[in-house]
């Protein structure tokens, strides 16, 4: 049975795709723009990041992605695999001169990726927060004095240094995941634990 597999394009390609191909399974390089890749066994997809939970909720039936990204989007999908590639933290920022901690961050005005994941955490803490999406560099939200703090990811911290700013808070780790489609998990089972299988035994 074909398997439908939809990788993020962006930082985590790259991995997504060695990882696939050392467990055996062939991938082509798309020609041009093309974000479709095609063979008898398998077709691969290629979407934003942030839209992979969604094509696995209805109807791909594997894919990967950060774990940032099914937690803030929420959808229902199966998480089989934590990956070692992709290994980052989510955490609470400000400018580095401000003495502050989550605690004290009632009616402050935060940007960020993140919303749900924002909320939640500042729900759990019950300490309430307004939060500001953006979708993308975030940092500059605190910069512009149009947030108090931002939640975003801090890989290498690069980012934080050259803009001048510091973690006060990790909210959570992230990597890396496999997501199938649970209705995907019962229909082709014996296909998906044979590729779950052979991902485990991957070390890149
Ligand atoms: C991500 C994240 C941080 C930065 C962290 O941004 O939002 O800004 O990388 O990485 P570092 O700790 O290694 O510096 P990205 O480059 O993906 O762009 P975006 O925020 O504009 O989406
Ligand atoms: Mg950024």
């Amino acid at each position: 049975m074909s398997l439908n597999i939809v990788l993020p394009s962006g930082r985590l390609l790259n991995k997504s795709k060695e990882y696939f191909i050392k467990s055996g399974i062939e991938i082509k390089e798309p020609e041009g723009r093309k974000l479709t890749n095609i063979n008898d066994d398998y077709s691969f997809f290629y979407s934003r990041v942030f839209d992979v939970p969604v094509y696995v909720e209805n109807g791909i039936d594997i894919g990967i992605c950060g774990l940032d990204v099914v937690l803030e989007r929420n959808n229902d999908v199966y998480i089989p695999l934590k990956l070692p590639f992709g290994e980052c933290r989510m955490s609470v920022i400000v400018e580095k001169e401000k003495d502050l901690d989550v605690s004290k961050m009632e009616g402050y005005t935060i940007a960020t990726k993140f919303p749900n994941i924002t909320q939640k955490f500042f729900d759990s803490i019950g300490v309430k927060v307004k939060t500001i999406k953006l979708h993308g560099a975030i940092e500059l939200a605190v910069k512009t004095g149009v947030a108090d703090a931002i939640v975003d990811i801090v890989d290498t911290g690069r980012t934080l240094k050259e803009n001048g700013l510091k973690e006060i808070e990790n909210i959570k780790d992230i990597s890396s995941v496999l997501i199938v489609n649970r209705i995907s998990m019962k229909r082709k089972n014996k296909e998906i634990k044979e590729i779950i299988k052979n991902l485990k035994e991957v070390s890149i």
